[in-house]
Formats: structure tokens, sequence, C-alpha cells
């Protein structure tokens, strides 16, 4: 059993804009589950404030340059028994909106101060400087938002193991250099074996140079983040690094995840009882004012809509579907310029296509259940978490070949339909002509009904749960823990 203070700047059901609020969500829960101690710190946006249960005000901290003081607000993650803490300090998250956009899209200008705070805040706790009568003896850290934290408490001794993990590193936290200086951090955190990067401030440095182990959260990712394709610069410093680098890919929650008893679709189905998923794509063509229709495949999108996911190829795609029984529903929010040029396309074609902008949880889990396929031609992909659904959900997953696609789907290739292996359709190169290939490919395996089944079956079969990873992360937690100890024995 070990005590674990996991930080983040979202998680389920406190506050989500992507994956990593499921993965935040769900993680910490499997390592309680398992017996460990697990404080979960995030800072104390309205909505989780709102949301967090038996919220008790415990520690007041007082940070230098910081005008009043910061509040440890703890409470349990909503019908559970995980112990949450919520950095309170109002100047830097008591506003509407999303975690680090403001209304129009522009990250907040005072980002680097706001998430410097919940380092400070998380570096207090796990020094058992807060008041809280409690240390942790490994502290694990996600994305740039919480790297500070391993470079905070790098020359502290003793201290606890850290680990940080990469959920995508295109998101690095760059800042000018005179962030880095009103941020008062030690002079000797401003070097390029530290902090700096080509002249400005990273914060995901402070992650990947300092933390005592450093995941990302596919196998395939580990691998292709050390390269220059998909290493944003920073891949030398990860082959460096490649001996305490591994993958775990994510689990999903298998609770709000599941056809079998998700309140939020139309029709509840098994791997047994596949018929009732019609009546979710029924539903699904309705609510997307689509022709009602059994021979048209209705491919789903979920998702961010930004250039990683590959939207681009989506809306050119589309000009050459329109002489193929094909639908598609879209659901998602992102940059202007996509979601303008997607609207446009489903006005041109409104009985081909299903446009909805915005966040829509429910939605989501209607796409999940109701489409016969889902589309993520991702130009990278860390992990991806809607292809583990659609896997679940009897949804034939058609996906790039880049980190946790390629290694959550096999593609139907003679070879791996003989085997009973093929999960989905896979295509190896984010061009227009490759996605649509893929697509044509899908919607021949949907004329054959037998191959079909066998195809989604297979994927509802396969596991995708936490509690693998978690154990994964609890070896880890260990060899961490253990390199620690034997380092501050021998000073
Ligand atoms: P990323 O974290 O890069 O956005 P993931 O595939 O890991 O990608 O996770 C995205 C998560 O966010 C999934 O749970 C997905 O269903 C959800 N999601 C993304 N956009 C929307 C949206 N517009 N409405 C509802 N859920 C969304
Ligand atoms: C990131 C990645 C996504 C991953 C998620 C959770 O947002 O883009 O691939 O699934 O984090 O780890």
């Amino acid at each position: 059993m070990s005590k674990i203070l996991f930080i983040t700047s979202e998680a389920i059901p406190l506050i989500k804009t992507g994956g990593l609020a499921d993965v935040s969500g769900a993680l910490p829960l499997a390592l309680h589950r398992l017996g460990n101690d697990v404080r979960l710190m995030l800072p104390a946006y309205p909505q989780a404030k709102k949301k967090l249960q038996q919220p008790t005000t415990v520690a007041q901290l007082y940070i230098p340059g910081l005008p009043g003081s910061v509040q440890l607000i703890q409470g349990k993650l909503p019908n559970t028994e995980l112990s949450v803490l919520l950095v309170d300090y109002a100047p830097a998250f008591e506003r509407d909106g999303n975690p680090y956009l403001d209304a129009q899209g522009n990250p907040w200008k005072d980002n680097a101060e706001r998430f410097a705070l919940l380092a400070r805040a998380a570096q207090r706790v796990a020094m058992n400087e807060a008041g809280l009568n409690w240390q942790p003896d490994v502290v694990h850290c996600n994305d740039w938002q919480t790297a500070l934290v391993p470079a905070l408490l790098h020359n502290e001794s003793p201290r606890p193991a850290t680990l940080f993990t990469i959920h995508n590193l295109a998101y690095q936290g760059l800042f000018p250099e005179e962030t880095f200086r009103a941020l008062a951090l030690s002079d000797t955190l401003w070097s390029p074996t530290a902090l700096e990067f080509y002249g400005q401030m990273s914060f995901i440095k402070g992650g990947l140079v300092f933390a005592d182990r450093i995941t990302t959260v596919s196998s395939n990712y580990a691998a292709e983040i050390q390269t220059p394709e998909f290493g944003c610069g920073l891949q030398g410093l990860l082959r460096y690094r490649a001996n305490v680098l591994s993958g775990i890919v994510n689990g999903i929650d298998q609770n709000v995840w599941d056809p079998q008893t998700d309140p939020l679709i139309a029709h509840n189905y098994s791997v047994e009882q596949l018929h009732y998923k019609s009546d979710n794509k029924n539903h699904l063509q309705k609510h997307f004012k689509l022709p009602v229709s059994v021979d048209h495949m209705l491919i789903g999108f979920v998702g961010r809509m930004v250039e990683q996911k590959g939207i681009d190829l989506i809306h050119k795609v589309i000009e050459h579907l329109t002489d193929l029984p094909i639908q598609l529903a879209i659901l998602g929010s992102g940059e202007t310029r996509f979601e303008t040029a997607l609207q446009q396309a489903a006005e041109k074609h409104p009985k081909q296509v299903g446009v909805i902008i915005g966040y829509d949880e429910a939605l989501a889990h209607q796409i999940e259940a109701g489409s016969d396929a889902f589309l993520m031609p991702s130009r990278f992909e860390p992990c991806g978490l809607n292809q583990l659904y659609s896997l679940r959900y009897g949804t034939l997953p058609i996906v790039h070949n880049v980190g946790g696609l390629a290694d959550s789907v096999t593609d139907a290739t003679p070879g791996n339909i003989n085997q009973k292996r093929a999960t989905g359709v896979v295509f190896y190169e984010p061009t227009e002509q490759a996605l649509l290939a893929a697509i044509k490919r899908a919607y021949e395996i949907y004329n054959n009904p037998q191959l079909w089944t066998d195809i989604i079956s297979t994927g509802m079969r396969q596991q995708f749960n936490w509690e693998a990873s978690a154990k994964r992360y609890m070896e880890l937690y260990q060899a961490a823990m253990d390199a620690r100890r034997s380092i501050e024995q021998n000073f």
C-alpha cells in the first residue's frame, strides 16, 4: 500500500475538457480500490467545487509573493470514497469557462501563474508542509500543468518519488523568459538542461527532466515521441531519459461506458443482443435529422476539432462520400475554421452529414451506441479513448495507424480476419485518399453482415479495464520509491 498524491488539471466528474479528465477520474479510483491511500489534487474551479462531496477546508497556505492565502478543500469524488484536495484561490480559479481558455477560446493570460500556484501548493502537500499530517510516498503528475512539481521537489531530501505522465506532448506550457523570472523560480532552473527550451520557459520539461519515472499513455506513443516526427522538439531529451520512460495504456471506466447498462443511450444491448443496437442507430439518425435508413452505414465522430484529430481530412473526404450510402454524425468543438467548414458541409449535404457543435456527454454516448463505425483519423494520438469506447459498443473503429490507435485496433486484413483477431479498419497515411480507401473498405465489410458481426463481436470482447494498468503504475511507483530510498541512504 502506498500513499499517492495524484495531481491533475481536470478529472471527471468534477471537470472535463478531454481524455485527461477520464483518466484522472478513473485511475486514482482504481489505485484506491487496489488498497492505496490516494489523494487527487486539482484546482478549485467553480464546477469542481459545486460537485465535490463532503467539502471541508483543511488547510490554509501562504505562498511567497501571493496576496492572501490559498485554501485546501478536502472532500470526496462524487459517489466514491476517493479523497480529493481542491486548491482554492479565487483570483486564479474562480472564473467561468474552461480550465485553460477564456470564452473566446484564447489561453488565459495568467496560465503560467495559475499552474505554478497549483504546483507550489502540491509541493507543500508533497513535503507534508501543508498541515495535513500526511506525506505521500509518490507524487504522480500529469501533463504540463503539473510538470513544475518534479522540478520543485528535485532538490528536497528526503522527498517522495515522482512520476510524470505525458498525455499529450504537443501541449508544453511554453512562456517567455519574463514569465519564468516573474514566477520567482530558482535561477538554476533557467538552463537548457532544466526548464529553458530555445529561449522560452517550458513547463513540461519540469516533468521530463526531473521526474524519477516518465510514462505516456500507450507503448507505441512512448516509442514515437523519441523520433523527430512525433517528438515536438523534445525527442533528444526523451531519448536521453529512455531508461525511465515507458508506456502504460489507458483503461476505460467500464461502469460509465457499458452498452448493457448505459443510462444515456436509447436501448441497452450486449454482444448477445446486437439487434437492439439498431434502435440506437434509428434514434441517432433522428437526432441528427438524417433520413432513417438501415442500409446507410452511419459513421460517428466525437472529439476536439483541432488539427491533431485530422478534422481537415474528414472535411475533405465528405465530398467523395456523397455517391455512397454513407452518413456522418459529427459532434465536437474547437477551432472556428473547422467548425464552420463542417457546418457548411452539413448544410450542403443534409441527407448525409449531421454536425452538432458543442460539448454533450449524453450525445457522445449515443454516437458510440448508434453509429455503425467510428472515425479517428488523428495525425497523432497518445492513447485515444473513443476507439476503446467504440470497440466496447460494437462500433467498428476506422483509425490512423498512430499512437494508442495502432496499439488498440487490429486491422481487418485477410490474415487477421482468418485468425478472428480483426477489430477495425486501420489506414497508414494521414491523407484524404487513404482515409477514403479505409472508409470504402469498412463499407465493403458492412455489406457482409456475418463478417461485420464477427469483427465487432471480437472488439466487444476486448478488455480495457483500469485494474491491469493501475497495477503497472504501482510497479513503477515501487521501482521509483526503491530508487529514491537507495539514493537517500547513500547520502
Ligand atoms: P483527447 O483527450 O485528445 O481530447 P481522447 O480520445 O483521449 O482525446 O478523449 C476525449 C474524451 O472527451 C472522450 O471521452 C470523448 O468522448 C470526450 N469528448 C470530446 N469532445 C466531446 C464533445 N464535444 N462532447 C462530448 N464528449 C466529448
Ligand atoms: C490526451 C491525448 C489522448 C489521450 C488522453 C488521455 O489528451 O490526446 O490521446 O487518450 O490524453 O490520456
